[in-house]
């Protein structure tokens, strides 16, 4: 039987969860999408009109194709939490059922029919503030990164963690910014990063426990994706790896995905609540090499 994976985080063919979505698309596993509610429309024209054709080419010569693609925003959890001017917004308007306890509803029907998810992916972040320093990074915009980056994650497990087989997985991406300090990654990204590590073992445990679901996450290197390049220095980041880390190459996406999928697979079944690095081995240094 096939796995099925649901993938949160993915508006266009650049980042980490288009590529996890690639990997485990190769090794089999049927996809389904939650695409942010403001990224969806150009995705989708995006996608009709050809545009990730070439991307979406598997090894066997088919295109990787999408099971569901859901509106999504992570950092509401029921319609309650709307507030009126984002339900007005007409980027917003034109979608249902968004919420993250909506899109697991979607879920739950489609596993009554075709079965349970096996795999939960969080590939998303967002950080208002990510160019101010902490030290002048407001309660707001530290609060809106938490809950965008971090408490997003909580809310899937507890709300998808139902719809899971035992046996299944979830993973996250984190940033070695999360226990070193990397200057120019404000905003409170960096604490929303620990957070969802420190989630990563808790959530590990009460999953485990609860779902016989196994939660890891991967701390990856630098990618010059859309997210990363909207912080700014993700080129000077890319130079720095790989001058610097054990293996001199640039790192490639789907090198975090064939990992994402190593996790994911009952080749991992013993491994859950750790974060693994996939960063050519930067964060072992201790000076510039
Ligand atoms: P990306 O731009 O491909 O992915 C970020 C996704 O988050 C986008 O698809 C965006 O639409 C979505 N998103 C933002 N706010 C959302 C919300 N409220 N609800 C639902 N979706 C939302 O960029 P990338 O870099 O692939 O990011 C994926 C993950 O990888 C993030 O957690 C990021 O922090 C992490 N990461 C990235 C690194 C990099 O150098 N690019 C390094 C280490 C970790």
């Amino acid at each position: 039987r096939g796995k099925k994976a649901f993938i949160a985080g993915v508006a266009d063919d650049q980042g980490f969860g288009w590529a996890i979505a690639k990997c485990l698309a190769e090794a089999g596993a049927e996809i389904s999408l939650g695409v942010w509610v403001p990224a969806l429309n150009i995705f989708e024209t995006s996608f009709n009109r050809g545009k990730f054709d070439e991307s979406r080419r598997l090894s066997n010569g088919k295109l990787m194709e999408f099971a569901n693609i859901y509106p999504m925003d992570a950092v509401f959890d029921t319609l309650d939490d709307v507030p009126q001017d984002v339900r007005e917004n007409k980027r917003y308007a034109g979608n249902e059922g968004w919420t993250v306890s909506e899109c697991a509803a979607k879920a739950r029907g489609v596993a009554k029919d075709v079965g349970k998810i096996d795999i939960l992916v969080h590939s998303l972040a967002n950080g208002p503030e990510v160019q101010k320093p902490l030290l002048e990074t407001s309660r707001r915009g530290y609060l809106a990164a938490l809950s965008a980056s971090s408490y997003s994650y909580v809310s899937m497990v507890q709300r998808f963690g139902p719809l899971m087989n035992p046996g299944g997985a979830a993973i996250s991406l984190t940033y070695v910014a999360a226990d070193r300090v990397i200057p120019g990654y404000g905003g409170g990204m960096s604490s929303a990063k620990a957070a969802l590590e420190s989630d990563t073992r808790v959530l590990a445990y009460e999953a485990g426990r609860k779902y016989q679901v196994r939660v890891n996450a991967i701390s990856a290197g630098p990618l010059g994706s859309r997210a990363a390049k909207a912080i700014g220095f993700i080129d000077d980041m890319i130079r720095y790896s790989y001058e610097n880390a054990p293996i001199q190459k640039e790192l490639a996406a789907t090198e975090v995905g064939s990992v994402a999928t190593f996790l994911c697979s009952p080749l991992a079944s013993a491994v859950t609540g750790q974060v693994v690095y996939v960063d050519n081995g930067l964060s072992v240094m201790g000076l510039a090499g």
